[in-house]
C-alpha cells in the first residue's frame, strides 16, 4: 500500500498518472486552476524582460500569462505530454520535459520562479523547494500555490461521493500527497517550509472563489483529467461508477444556481511567496 508520506511511490504514481490526461485537463480542470494565475504572477512581481521559470506548467496557463507580460519564459513539466501541450500553446517560451527536484538549469538562472498547483504533486516537497532556491537568482522571487482543503468544495465532492458509495479505497493509490500533510493551518505551515528552505520574506494567504461549471461537465473532466480521482473512479465497474456519480450529484445539488444549469462550487487555494536572500 502506498502511504501518504512515501515520496518515491508518490512520485512514481505522478509520473504515470498524468498519461493521456493532458487534453481533458486543459479543457476542464485548468479552468479551475486559471483563477490563481494572475495573483501568482503578481506575487512574484513578474514584469517585462524578467527571466521567468514556470514549474509544473501543465498546458501552459502561467507561461502564457507571463509571455503576455513580455517576460522571457522557460517552462517545465514532468509529463512530456503536458510539456508538448504547453509548447504548442506558448511558441515563444522554452519548454522542457523535466521533473523537480532535478531541473536542467544552472544555478541562479531566473529572476522569478512560479508554480501553480505543482508543489502539492511532489513526493519530496522540501527537495523541490531546494531546487527552486538553487535556480532562482539571489534577490529573485518565488510564488507557489496549493489547494486549501478547508475551503475546497470543488474537488472534495468527489472524495465524499467515493466514500458515500461505500467502496473500499483502492489500497494501491495514495490518498493525498505529502505536501503539508497533517497541517491544520496551511498558510502558516507553508511559510514555515519556505523559511526552512532558506527563503526570506515568506508570506502565504488564502484565496477563495466560486467555480461556476456545468456539474456533468465537471464530473467528466475531473474523471478524465486528474490522476487521483480519475484513477479511483475509472477502475470501478459501470454500476459502481454510476453509484458514485449519484452521490456526486447529491453533493453538488446545494450549489446549483437557479436558472443557469450551473453549480457554483466554493474553491480555495493558498498563495505563497518568498525571496531568495541576496547575501
Ligand atoms: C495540477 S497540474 C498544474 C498545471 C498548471 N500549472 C496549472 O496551473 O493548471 C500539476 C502539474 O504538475 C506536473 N508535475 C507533477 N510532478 C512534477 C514534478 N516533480 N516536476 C515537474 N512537474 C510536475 C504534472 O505533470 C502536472 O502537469
Amino acid at each position: 500500500m502506498i502511504k501518504v508520506w512515501d515520496a518515491a511511490a508518490f512520485d512514481a504514481f505522478e509520473r504515470t498518472g498524468w498519461a493521456g490526461r493532458s487534453e481533458a485537463y486543459e479543457n476542464g480542470f485548468a479552468r479551475l486552476t486559471a483563477h490563481t494565475v494572475i495573483p501568482l504572477l503578481d506575487l512574484a512581481g513578474v514584469a517585462g524582460g524578467d527571466a521567468v521559470l514556470d514549474v509544473g506548467t501543465g498546458p501552459g496557463l502561467v507561461a502564457s500569462a507571463a509571455l503576455a507580460r513580455a517576460a522571457r519564459v522557460t517552462a517545465v513539466d514532468a509529463s512530456a505530454e503536458m510539456a508538448a501541450r504547453a509548447q504548442a500553446a506558448c511558441p515563444d517560451a522554452e519548454v522542457h520535459a523535466a521533473a523537480l527536484p532535478d531541473l536542467p538549469f544552472p544555478d541562479a538562472s531566473f529572476d522569478a520562479v512560479v508554480g501553480n498547483f505543482v508543489i502539492n504533486h511532489l513526493g519530496a516537497p522540501e527537495a523541490g523547494l531546494a531546487e527552486l532556491f538553487r535556480v532562482l537568482r539571489p534577490g529573485g522571487r518565488l510564488a507557489l500555490t496549493c489547494w486549501d482543503r478547508a475551503s475546497m468544495r470543488a474537488t472534495a465532492v468527489f472524495g465524499e461521493a467515493v466514500a458515500a458509495s461505500g467502496i473500499p479505497y483502492p489500497p494501491d493509490l495514495p490518498t493525498a500527497g505529502p505536501f503539508l500533510a497533517g497541517a491544520d493551518d496551511r498558510p502558516a505551515a507553508f511559510r514555515e517550509l519556505l523559511a526552512e528552505a532558506g527563503f526570506t520574506e515568506p508570506r502565504a494567504e488564502g484565496l477563495e472563489w466560486l467555480h461556476r461549471v456545468d456539474p456533468d461537465e465537471w464530473w467528466a473532466s475531473v474523471v478524465a483529467g486528474t490522476p487521483l480521482t480519475g484513477s479511483v473512479i475509472a477502475r470501478q465497474n459501470p454500476a459502481t461508477a454510476a453509484a458514485i456519480k449519484h452521490h456526486y450529484d447529491t453533493a453538488v445539488a446545494p450549489y446549483r444556481e437557479p436558472g443557469t444549469g450551473l453549480v457554483a462550487l466554493p474553491a480555495g487555494a493558498v498563495l505563497a511567496g518568498a525571496r531568495r536572500p541576496t547575501g
